[in-house]
């Protein structure tokens, strides 16, 4: 008998938890939507931290995750499935799905590698423990493409026009305008001439004004040689 009203208060205990967090879930994704609505983003996920920073004009599909201590800036999208831990996201960045960016470590130095230790959840007490060790960014500059299934492991910065492959698994910083894939990803092109890069890098198109970006990127998308040519305003 008092085994059965145990089992009938751990199952009550067990729905109220699940309802609670439900509504919690959903709750963030109102404030989302209210956020989304005034930089004219788009945010399908019920998974976005509340401390998460939202740029404008972004777009975050299904199923993303994105910690609190994560940003995104403008332009940039994430397709379903992706998640974000502890990372800066620059603008106009495409990440597709099933992407992972700064997935956490485990101190394997420690006796044991799981985090019974410091989550109150594994019933021991935690009090007086210090939690996890300081967790490095990572970081993804400007018109960065992240193919589908690709890892960027914690602490790796990915420069400004960066392509990463397709189910790769980046342990190392990538520069600007590069091309790597494999696992480890290793470098496999760049996507211009040296001399077009360092131009692209000193013109930071990604942080011109959208008027700006308007009349000189918008028109020019497939001639990069003119747009470095151009001897005007935007150069510095
Ligand atoms: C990285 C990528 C852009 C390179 O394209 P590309 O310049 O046309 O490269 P190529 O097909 O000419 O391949 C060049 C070399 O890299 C290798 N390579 C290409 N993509 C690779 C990948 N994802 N992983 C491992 N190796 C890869 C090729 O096998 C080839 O090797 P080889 O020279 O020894 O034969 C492309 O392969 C890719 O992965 N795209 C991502 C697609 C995606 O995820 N889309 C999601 C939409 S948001």
């Amino acid at each position: 008998m008092a085994n059965n009203f145990c089992i009938a208060f751990g199952l009550l205990r067990d729905c109220a938890g699940w309802s609670l967090r439900s509504m919690k879930r959903l709750g963030r994704f109102f404030i989302w939507q209210w956020r989304a609505k005034k930089r004219h983003s788009s945010i399908r996920s019920l998974e976005v931290a509340l401390g998460a920073n939202v740029g404008e004009r972004v777009i975050i599909e299904k199923g993303v995750f994105i910690d609190a201590g994560s940003s995104i800036d403008n332009f940039s999208y994430i397709n379903p499935n992706s998640s974000v831990e502890n990372a800066v996201i620059g603008k106009f960045c495409s990440i597709a799905r099933d992407v992972m960016i700064g997935p956490a470590s485990h101190n394997y130095r420690n006796l044991s590698t799981h985090p019974f230790w410091h989550q109150d959840f594994y019933g021991f007490d935690c009090s007086g423990t210090a939690s996890g060790a300081a967790i490095a960014k990572t970081r993804i500059g400007d018109d960065v493409w992240i193919g589908c299934n690709a890892v960027v492991m914690q602490g790796v910065t990915l420069n400004v026009g960066a392509v990463i492959g397709a189910g790769s698994i980046v342990t190392k910083d990538v520069g600007a305008y590069e091309i790597w894939a494999g696992v480890p990803a290793k470098k496999i092109g760049q996507r211009f001439d040296s001399n077009v890069i360092q131009d692209l890098v000193a013109l930071d198109w990604c942080n011109l004004s959208p008027t700006d970006i308007q009349s000189l990127i918008v028109p020019n998308i497939s001639n990069v040689e003119a747009v470095c040519k151009k001897p005007t305003s935007y150069h510095p």
